[in-house]
């Protein structure tokens, strides 16, 4: 019986790692097993459901953010039973991790094995594709943003245009609803020095909300359950805006800095990046909007690493995410082999719905 091992793994840890007193994890193991022999399945308490949300965040191997894993802020959502609900709760969750800018790390856990959220982040831009083969927008949103075009919605066709929640409950017609604007952070990008940065006109969102994976603890899998941290500033300026197959903006800053583009061993794809990654920072920073340089990351990761040790736990980690994208010999990281090995309770992929 394999959900009944996870579950007993998971509630022992529970147990364990908070200091309640045996007997009552004898009480609630019994409990357990009992719902799991009747109904196949038992219900996490919401404090259970808490701690699972943020041991999942401390064993993500991909994540240089797990410092703060402590600090999640869990929304036990699993009341809720129908779309629009659903949608309402999703625009709390924007408004209260955006904060006015003053991110808090929070997850919203909805019913396991109902609810499925279509997108892959709750606020996220649309990608088009051109008759050329070009591509307005995120390429990495292609594919949804087809979907929601084929279940009516109209996209304006910009760079930036904010996708709609794609919510759907077991089989039913999945349906989507536009997120309103006032709940849309976005910062506009301006360079510290380079004043013709701003013309390019470009932007992003403040939160990254990620809503398509699952979430597993001991034994039950929530496949609606979306979490945010803040950003650290390379996802976007060495990767969304960088990525040749994503914004590909690296020829357009060079051009602007008028680096000599005819040959590689200018680095000018380096320099255009350190410009773009500084821009990033400092437009978050001006507006009041929590994001992380890599170097401060690899900072905090450093001491999250050192306070695992004194708990006694290993910490386990994949080096090819740990790294920054931009500079990362200048990290620690960079210089330590880290064991993949995967822990639950976790956050993992899980299949797209469409
Ligand atoms: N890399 C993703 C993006 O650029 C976000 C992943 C989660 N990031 C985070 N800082 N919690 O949109």
């Amino acid at each position: 019986m394999p959900m009944l091992n996870e579950a007993f793994d998971f509630i022992k840890l529970y147990y364990t790692e908070n200091n309640l007193p045996i007997d009552q994890l004898e009480k609630r193991l019994k409990e357990v097993e009992r719902d799991i022999m009747e109904y196949g399945h038992y219900t996490h308490t919401s404090d259970e459901l808490a701690y699972g949300a943020k041991v999942a965040w401390r064993n993500s191997n991909k994540c240089i953010g797990r410092l703060f894993w402590q600090s999640l802020q869990v929304k036990d959502q699993r009341a809720i039973t129908d779309e629009e609900t659903i949608y309402e709760k999703l625009l709390e969750h924007i408004e209260f991790a955006t904060n006015n800018g003053k991110i808090r790390p929070t997850i919203s856990i909805f019913e396991p094995e109902k609810v499925r959220i279509w997108n892959h982040q709750l606020i996220r831009y649309a990608g088009y594709e051109q008759e050329d083969g070009s591509v307005i927008g995120d390429s990495d949103s292609l594919t949804f943003t087809k979907k929601c075009i084929e279940l009516g919605w109209q996209g304006e066709g910009g760079q930036f245009d904010v996708l709609p929640l794609v919510i759907q409950i077991e089989d039913r017609q999945p349906r989507l609803f536009d997120i309103p604007q006032e709940y849309v952070k976005e910062v506009p990008l301006l360079h510290p020095e380079f004043d013709w940065f701003a013309d390019l006109q470009l932007k992003w969102y403040a939160v990254p909300m990620i809503s398509s994976m699952k979430l597993e603890v001991g034994g039950i899998a929530y496949a609606a359950a979306p979490f945010n941290g803040w950003y650290m500033g390379t996802e976007i300026g060495a990767r969304n805006l960088a990525d040749e197959h994503r914004y590909n903006l690296l020829p357009v800053v060079a051009e602007k800095m008028g680096l000599n583009m005819s040959s590689s061993s200018s680095l000018w794809q380096d320099r255009a990046l350190v410009e773009l990654n500084a821009a990033v920072l400092y437009s978050f920073k001006e507006d009041g909007v929590s994001i992380v340089d890599h170097h401060t990351a690899a900072q905090q990761f450093k001491r999250f690493e050192a306070n695992e040790e004194s708990a006694n736990r290993d910490v386990t980690g994949n080096w090819t995410w740990l790294i920054p994208p931009l500079s990362p010999a200048t990290t620690h990281i960079f210089r330590k082999p880290y064991d993949n090995t995967k822990k639950s309770p976790i956050y993992s992929y899980q299949k797209t719905p469409y």
